[in-house]
């Protein structure tokens, strides 16, 4: 016997064998389960018949002889028959193209049934029936709600304490800024959508103190950071007041579509660092986005309530 055949006896008995001792050890096995022994079938026989087929080609390219008219071109010697494309496979490839164009803009990718298409409308769904269900809930509530969820998406790096693990990982929630990251506002810039849109504070270089009439110098920025730092009391309020009031307001609470609250938190404030995310001196804080609205303004009241309770 040819020798191919025999690799192709050996070859089908090894994947059917292999198809066997998976199916087989599945939980269950067939069980008699009709559709599973049809897919069975089909696998027998789409084994079978490719390996046979396989050997066919192979046995007909070790035989055969080319024949026809050759081409004036050689390229490093080997030549080319020009022999026109066999019809029926010019006709399968013009066909393939034409559905391949179909499928791509008709058919299924962009206008059928879709699994993530579905999930998202339920989860449309399932937050727009949460937020009707809790749309009165307020107060110590809204908070309690607030804690719940930040102790599952934020303690990994705001710590159980709410410290950023000492600002190691995350910012101290307990308070509204600390004084390194004042300075590396000062010093960078910001550019975090903090009011919500792409608002961005200047850098040190576009920093004028109106009251020494020059940029603010390092010495300014250290007395300001701390001032700020500390909720807007001690040294530097004359500082503030000639360089940095002009924005954020004379008592730092911000003023809209200008520049965020820097004394207190809001609610817009924490909502708008979990909707953008947030990068600054401490690292970068990511964007929240599988929260929904009411769960964020719970996360707001209970991050304010921390600072009240200090
Ligand atoms: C030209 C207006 C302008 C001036 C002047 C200005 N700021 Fe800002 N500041 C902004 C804006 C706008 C943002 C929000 C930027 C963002 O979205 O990231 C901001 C953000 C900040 C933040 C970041 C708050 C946070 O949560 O990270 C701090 C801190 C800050 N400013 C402090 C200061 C101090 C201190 C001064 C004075 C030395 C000052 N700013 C001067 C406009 C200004
Ligand atoms: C992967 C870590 C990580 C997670 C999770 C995370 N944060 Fe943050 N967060 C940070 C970092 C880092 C910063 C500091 C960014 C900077 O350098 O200013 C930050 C900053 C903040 C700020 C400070 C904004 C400001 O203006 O100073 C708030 C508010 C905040 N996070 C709230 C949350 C809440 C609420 C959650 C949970 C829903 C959360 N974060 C989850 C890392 C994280």
């Amino acid at each position: 016997m040819n020798k191919l055949y025999l690799w192709g006896i050996i070859i089908t008995a090894a994947m059917l064998g292999a198809t066997y001792v998976t199916v087989g050890y599945q939980k269950g096995g067939l069980n008699g389960d009709i559709v599973n022994m049809l897919a069975i079938a089909g696998a027998v026989a789409l084994v079978i018949i490719t390996v046979f087929v396989v050997i066919k080609y192979v046995r007909q390219m070790q035989t055969d002889t080319a024949t026809g008219e050759l081409a004036d071109e050689s390229w490093d010697n080997i030549g080319e028959y020009k022999n026109p494309v066999p019809f029926g496979w010019a006709i399968i490839f013009i066909g393939t193209m034409i559905w391949g164009m179909w499928y791509f803009l008709v058919g299924y990718p962009v206008n059928a049934y879709s699994q993530i298409g579905e999930y998202n409308e339920d989860s449309a769904a399932h937050d727009a029936k949460f937020e009707k269900e809790y749309a009165d809930v307020k107060g110590s509530r809204l908070v309690a709600m607030g804690e719940s969820v930040y102790l599952v998406e934020c303690v990994a790096c705001h710590g159980l304490n709410a410290d950023g693990n000492n600002e190691i990982d995350a910012a101290d929630l307990n308070k509204r800024i600390s004084a390194k990251s004042v300075k590396y506002v000062i010093k960078h810039g910001s550019n975090n959508k903090l009011l919500g849109t792409e608002m961005a504070m200047p850098d040190r270089n576009g920093l004028f103190n109106a009251n020494t009439n020059a940029l603010i110098t390092d010495a300014e920025i250290d007395t300001v950071a701390k001032y700020v730092a500390n909720g807007m009391t001690g040294k530097g309020a004359d500082i503030f007041a000639g360089t940095c009031a002009s924005c954020h307001g004379a008592d730092g609470k911000g003023m809209p579509y200008v520049a965020p609250n820097i004394k207190d938190w809001s609610k817009d404030l924490v909502v708008n660092v979990l909707d953008n995310g947030k990068s600054g001196a401490i690292g970068t804080m990511p964007v929240m986005d599988r929260l929904n609205k009411k769960q964020k303004e719970a996360i707001a009241a209970y991050v304010m309530s921390l600072k009240e309770g200090e």
